[in-house]
């Protein structure tokens, strides 16, 4: 499938790093399309571990291209970091990363914005990653960004970064936080634009001629599809739409290009920060869960709340982003658990609902729940996915029945070779 989109259905950190790196080795180029450094896609290569943020997760094969698309929003400094890591590391990004010119950047009030925001919401915080994404997103909006293509000509992004500085110091003032000090914040900025020059440009056009050479491209998604700013759990979200439309839009391509919707989905679910959880499980059973599937973000480092499979919610995901095929990961993790269970319904008021609801009432909906017989077999050594235990091939089943996707992949470990493919 020349161009695939694979996105989160879930609340993130369903394992999108995991498996595009996987499938990477016979990909040609990866584009980040949306979202920020609030990302963390873990990759798993011979037991060494890497998160990658901003940077493409298909990009430690030296084959592929990266491209950085228009819709991302970029902290410089973080990307340099990661860049150099990465080099350090014998990944080098030289002449295979392309920045769109497009992107716009995190600049140092939007992460000073983020936590005066969140402080400011009292008990009502959504739990950002304070990463900025939120205030970056907002001054797009507000045509108040400064992009990655400012960088290209200094002595703009220094009137830019000038004008910008006294108004949000004086929105900084107001919410009673401390100001930013000029030379402190601008010159790491200038060094790290000076750093990533070489891979600032526009992106569209080698992202068409790779499309037009039917070569083949991974969308890679960010967050998840219930974290999309519309189509989430509002107001509990991120600041971009996570969902396929916000791919597309943040690369360029027409919706005609894709070939393939492919939708990843943790066996369970789990989800960081505050938000509606239908199938939170607060009791030892969530705690077993993080403990086994070392549920802890991959960018914040806080423990990730953790529940059964939600699939009204998946279900929901799949229509609204026109799923054909899933990727269903960490089914290890429920391995030995006896009992598996799925959210096959909500109840409101005693009722079924019949359409995914606001917020204010998903947090009350009671599920409604499938019990299944689980496996105990480690499917860690596993080499085809005939292989599978009958009971995780049950659940694969009900899944496919329930979401009318098809479950194509099966993810049995965090290393890049642990997945198997279906074959048709
Ligand atoms: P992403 O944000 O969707 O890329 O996911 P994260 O990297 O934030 O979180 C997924 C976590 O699960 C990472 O620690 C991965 O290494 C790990 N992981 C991914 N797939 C599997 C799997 O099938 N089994 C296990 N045990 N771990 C996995
Ligand atoms: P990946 O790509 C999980 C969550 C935050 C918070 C909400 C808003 O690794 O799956 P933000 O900083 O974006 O304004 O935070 O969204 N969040 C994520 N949760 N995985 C992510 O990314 C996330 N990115 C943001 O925890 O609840
Ligand atoms: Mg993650």
């Amino acid at each position: 499938m020349p161009v695939m989109a694979l996105l989160g259905l879930q609340w993130g950190d369903e394992g999108k790093g995991k498996v595009i790196d996987a499938l990477s080795a016979s990909v040609d180029a990866v584009v980040r399309c949306q979202g920020g450094a609030n990302a963390g896609h873990t990759v798993i290569v011979g037991g060494v571990k890497r998160v990658l943020h901003l940077v493409p997760s298909g990009m430690l094969y030296a084959h592929v291209t990266g491209i950085i698309g228009n819709g991302v929003v970029i902290d410089a400094n973080k990307l340099v970091e990661e860049i150099t890591a990465l080099g350090a590391a014998g990944h080098d990004m030289t002449g295979r990363l392309i920045v769109s010119d497009r992107a716009h950047l995190v600049m140092p009030w939007h992460k000073e914005l983020d936590r005066a925001a969140e402080d400011a919401r009292g008990d009502q915080k959504i739990g950002t990653t304070g990463r900025g994404i939120g205030p970056a997103y907002a001054d797009r909006a507000s045509r108040l960004g400064i992009q990655a293509g400012d960088f290209l000509h200094e002595e703009r992004f220094i009137r830019l970064f000038d004008t910008q500085l006294a108004a949000k110091n004086r929105l900084l003032a107001a919410y009673g936080r401390p100001t930013l000090e000029r030379t402190a914040a601008i010159e790491p900025l200038l060094e790290a634009g000076r750093r990533l020059k070489q891979y600032i440009r526009d992106s569209f056009v080698p992202l068409r001629d790779l499309v037009a050479a039917r070569k083949e491209v991974i969308l890679e998604g960010a967050q998840g599809s219930m974290l999309d700013i519309d189509h989430g759990t509002y107001p509990y979200v991120t600041s971009s739409h996570t969902h396929i439309g916000g791919l597309l839009a943040g690369c360029g391509l027409p919706a005609r290009a894709l070939d393939s919707v492919t939708g990843v989905v943790k066996a369970y679910c789990t989800r960081v920060g505050a938000g509606p959880f239908p199938t939170e499980e607060l009791g030892p059973l969530g705690d077993t869960i993080r403990i086994k599937g070392g549920e802890f973000g991959a960018t914040t480092g806080r423990p990730r709340r953790c529940g059964w499979f939600d699939a009204v919610a998946v279900k929901h995901a799949v229509e609204t982003n026109g799923v054909d095929t899933l990727v269903v990961t960490k089914a290890d993790i429920l391995s030995e658990l006896g009992e598996v269970k799925a959210c096959t319904e909500y109840r409101l008021g005693g009722q079924a609902v019949a359409s995914y609801p606001r917020s204010d009432d998903l947090a009350l909906v009671e599920p409604g729940w499938r019990t299944f017989d689980g496996w105990s077999e480690d499917l860690s050594g596993l080499r085809r996915y005939d292989d599978l235990p009958q009971g995780l091939r049950r659940f694969t089943s009900f899944i496919e029945s329930y979401t009318g996707a098809t479950v194509g992949w099966v993810s049995t470990g965090a290393e890049r070779s642990q997945i198997l493919r279906r074959t048709p």
